[in-house]
C-alpha cells in the first residue's frame, strides 16, 4: 500500500533516490491514459493532433518552470542524445575548437562531446580535485581558444552546486558558448533560464521531476537558435512537417528544428503531468522542503563524513556522505530499516524530496 504525501507517492520504507530515479505521481497513469491512450484507442478525430496536444502541454509546463518560452524548448530522449545534436549543429571558428569540461560531470554528455572530436574539436578537462565552484578555475581555464563550455548545475557525484549564472556570464563575455546540464537540478532548485542566458541548456524528467524516462529536453537561447544547423533531422524539424516536398527541406524556424523523425509520445504525457505538479507546488517550496529535511541530516553526522557541500548555495538536493571505517555498517543499518540510497566513488547518496518527512529522517539518522 502507498499512501500520498504533499501529492506525491510515499513508499513503503523511506525513498531518497530522487536524484537516480524520481517517485511516480499516484494520478500518472490516469493522466498518461487520458493524454495518451484514450485518444488512441478511441481513434476518435486526429490522433497525431491529440499527441501533438500532449506534448506541447509538456513544452509549456517546462517553459513556466524554467521561466523561458515554449518555442526554445525541443523534447529529446535523453541528455547525451541533446548534446550529440547540438555538438554537430554548430560551426564554431577553426581557433576556437576546445571544449572545456570537469572531470566530474557526467560521463554520458562527455561520451556524446568526444564524438565530436572527429569535428576538428579537442576535449579539455578540469581536474576531478579542482573546486568547480571556485570562479578561479573557470577564469583561468576559459582561454582564447575555448569555443564550447559544459557547465553541470549540480555534479552528481560530489553533490556540488555550481555558480552557473557567473559562468555563463563570464563565457559570454569572452565569445565562448555555454552548454548547462541541469539533470540533477531541475525540479529541486529554481532555474531561470531567461536570467542565465547560457546558449543552450538540456535536462531531463526522470529523477526530481519524477516524469519517468525518455522525456529530455533541449533548451536553446533565441539568438542562438538561426546560427544552428543539426544534421541529425526528420520531419518534424522540417519548418513545416506537412509540407511533404521530399526536395525541400528548411529548418524550423524554432528550437524544433532539433527534434527528428515522428516523435515518441507516451514518456511526455507522463512527465507534463509531473512537471504540471511540480509548477503547483512550487520549485521554492520544494526546496525548502530538501534543505530542511538535509539540515536534519547534516546536523547528526560528523563534519569530516559530509562529502557535499554544508552551504545551502552551494550544494544540490543530495547529501553524499561517507562514514569512512563505519560506512559499511551505516550502511547495512540503512538497508534494514528499508531506506532506498545509493553509493558511488565519493559516499553514499541521500536525496530527501516531497516524499519524505521529518519522522522518516528522524529515524534514518539514528542509523549513523
Ligand atoms: C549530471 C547528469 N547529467 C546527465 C545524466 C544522464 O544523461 P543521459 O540522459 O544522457 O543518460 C545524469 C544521470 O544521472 C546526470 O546525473
Amino acid at each position: 500500500m502507498s499512501e500520498t504525501v504533499n501529492g506525491l507517492t510515499e513508499r513503503q520504507g523511506i525513498y531518497l533516490l530522487s536524484h537516480s530515479v524520481g517517485l511516480p505521481l499516484p494520478n500518472a497513469e490516469r493522466a498518461a491514459a487520458k493524454a495518451f491512450w484514450t485518444p488512441w484507442e478511441t481513434g476518435n478525430g486526429d490522433i497525431w493532433q491529440h499527441w501533438l496536444g500532449t506534448i506541447e502541454a509538456f513544452r509549456a509546463e517546462l517553459a513556466l518552470l524554467l521561466n523561458s518560452n515554449i518555442g526554445n524548448i525541443c523534447p529529446q530522449s535523453s541528455l547525451s542524445s541533446a548534446v550529440g545534436k547540438v555538438i554537430y549543429s554548430l560551426d564554431l571558428a577553426a581557433d576556437k575548437k576546445v571544449i572545456l569540461l570537469s572531470e566530474e560531470d557526467f560521463p554520458s554528455i562527455a561520451f556524446a562531446l568526444q564524438k565530436g572530436v572527429s569535428s576538428g574539436y579537442t576535449l579539455k578537462f578540469i581536474d576531478a580535485g579542482a573546486d568547480t565552484s571556485d570562479m578561479t578555475i573557470w577564469r583561468s581555464q576559459m582561454t582564447e581558444d575555448v569555443g564550447l563550455v559544459l557547465v553541470t548545475h549540480v555534479q552528481s557525484n560530489n553533490g556540488r552546486q555550481l555558480p552557473v549564472q557567473q559562468i555563463t556570464d563570464l563565457a559570454r563575455s569572452r565569445q565562448i558558448l555555454s552548454l548547462v546540464d541541469v539533470a540533477q537540478s531541475v525540479g529541486i532548485l529554481p532555474i531561470n533560464l531567461a536570467q542565465w542566458q547560457a546558449d543552450f541548456v538540456v535536462g531531463s524528467c526522470v529523477k526530481w521531476i519524477g516524469g519517468g524516462p525518455g522525456a529530455a529536453f533541449l533548451w536553446v537561447d533565441s539568438p542562438m537558435i538561426e546560427h544552428c544547423q543539426p544534421q541529425s533531422v526528420g520531419w518534424f524539424s522540417h519548418q513545416d512537417p506537412f509540407e511533404f516536398d521530399i526536395h525541400h527541406f528548411r529548418y524550423a524556424d524554432d528550437a524544433l528544428r532539433f527534434w527528428g523523425g515522428t516523435p515518441t509520445v507516451y514518456p511526455f504525457a507522463v512527465a507534463a503531468n509531473s512537471v504540471q505538479a511540480i509548477n503547483a507546488i512550487g520549485v521554492n517550496n520544494i526546496r525548502q522542503n530538501n534543505l530542511e529535511l538535509s539540515d536534519q541530516i547534516i546536523q547528526a553526522v560528523p563534519s569530516e563524513a559530509l562529502i557535499s557541500p554544508v552551504q545551502e548555495d552551494l550544494r544540490g538536493g543530495t547529501l553524499v556522505l561517507d562514514f569512512g571505517r563505519r560506512q559499511d555498517a551505516v550502511m547495512r543499518r540503512l538497508i534494514n530499516l528499508n531506506v532506498h540510497f545509493d553509493c558511488r566513488v565519493k559516499g553514499m547518496r541521500l536525496s530527501p524530496h516531497t516524499c519524505n518527512n521529518e519522522d522518516q529522517i528522524g529515524a534514518l539518522i539514528k542509523c549513523f
